[in-house]
């Protein structure tokens, strides 16, 4: 018999937790709460935008995992862009359900590419956006309008805290690059019910996202040149919401971003393990497969994907992150959007029988 998965949520004197889109109160006694963790037979990842697409990047069937790589078409070119978007679609003893997981940066690339790939918005279960930065949210207002009525009813946009919704600015010598505000009002009024995951919680009966992310490495540190603009006093987006510290900061004043509520998704496939999905990885990918990790219960780690968001890091934090990759020991490492050639090099040099190339397009077809 399958031995049952758990979340443990800690013991918390209260807390939040969403199961299935449903928001409930729980007035703890000191005991772990518990969560089912649902393991699905098989999820096939669609990478429907990344930052690159390679018409040469090798696909086939690997130990346990399955690469099929989009063949160039002149007459429907996928579309890529610093952005980052995926179809995910898994099986549960024959129940069926999809997850749209991020929007890449613009309404062109997501509806070309959902059409050239053939995944149908109107057929997601859930929503999940992994973090308040345009390029994952970027065609999330323009999916949200041309699907208007058309999406299930009552359909769950998961993000993981009040910042997804701020505006968000990053700092360049050049510069300030505005990196704008999702607009959350404007979703619930395009039928999008928002729920923000803060602990835990299973999505589509088949997922989970992983709550705020604990920072239990010392090397991780989230990217100095991000920052939050303070909202108006009282506001979700006051100084005060951004952080474990609080924060002194007048409305309009930029403070540091710390991505409190980043968010990682995660499946437990059966007989496998976990697959980790980090997106943009600000919180950190060790921290975030931790994260998963801890509150799963589950130890072994099928595959780590996404942004890892070391391009811009220094060779010594991307060997150190490396090094626990070997501690951690998945099957596979897939290395998107923000991790950088530096990382995808290191993985190659210390595990290359573990890493899958990313490119726009990609399937991925984990378990059975
Ligand atoms: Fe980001
Ligand atoms: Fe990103």
């Amino acid at each position: 018999m399958e031995r049952r998965q758990f979340l443990r949520l800690g013991a918390v004197a209260s807390g939040v937790f969403a199961l299935g889109g449903i928001s409930r109160i729980v007035r703890g006694t000191g005991a772990a709460q518990t969560l089912g963790v649902p393991t699905v037979e098989r999820l096939v990842m669609t990478n429907v935008v990344d930052n690159v697409y390679d018409a040469f990047a090798r696909g086939g069937k690997l130990d346990t995992i399955t690469v099929q790589r989009a063949a160039l078409d002149p007459k429907g070119l996928l579309l890529f862009e610093h952005g980052l978007a995926y179809h995910l679609e898994s099986v549960r003893g024959g129940e069926r359900r999809e997850i749209l997981l991020d929007f890449a940066a613009t309404e062109g690339s997501l509806l070309n590419n959902y059409g050239l790939l053939k995944v149908d918005p109107t057929r997601a279960d859930a929503l999940i956006v992994s973090h308040g930065h345009f390029d994952h949210y970027g065609a999330l207002p323009d999916l949200a309008r041309v699907t208007q009525g058309r999406l299930k009813p009552g359909i769950t946009l998961y993000a993981g805290g009040e910042d997804t919704f701020c505006h968000r600015v990053v700092v360049t010598p050049a510069g300030s690059v505005d990196y704008g505000t999702l607009d959350r009002p404007a979703l619930e009024a395009r039928g999008l019910q928002v729920v923000l995951a803060k602990q835990p919680a299973v999505v589509a009966g088949h997922a989970f996202v992983t709550g705020e992310i604990a920072r239990v490495t010392d090397f991780e540190k989230p990217p100095a040149a991000a920052r939050l603009v303070a909202g108006p006093m009282d506001s979700a987006c006051a100084a005060s919401h951004f952080g474990a510290t609080k924060v002194e900061a007048r409305p309009g004043d930029m403070v540091a971003d710390t991505f409190q509520g980043e968010h990682a998704a995660v499946y437990h496939v059966k007989d496998r393990g976990l697959v980790v999905i980090t997106s943009c990885g600000h919180a950190g990918v060790i921290n975030s497969v931790r994260q998963a990790q801890k509150a799963s219960g589950i130890q072994k780690v099928h595959a780590i994907v996404g942004g890892f968001h070391l391009a811009p890091a220094s060779d010594e934090i991307v060997s150190k992150t490396v090094e626990v990759f070997k501690d951690i020991n998945p099957d596979y490492v897939i290395p998107m959007h923000c991790s950088g050639v530096n990382t995808i090099m290191a993985v190659h040099m210390t595990m290359p029988r573990k890493l899958v190339m990313p490119s726009t397009g990609t399937r991925v077809i984990f378990g059975a």
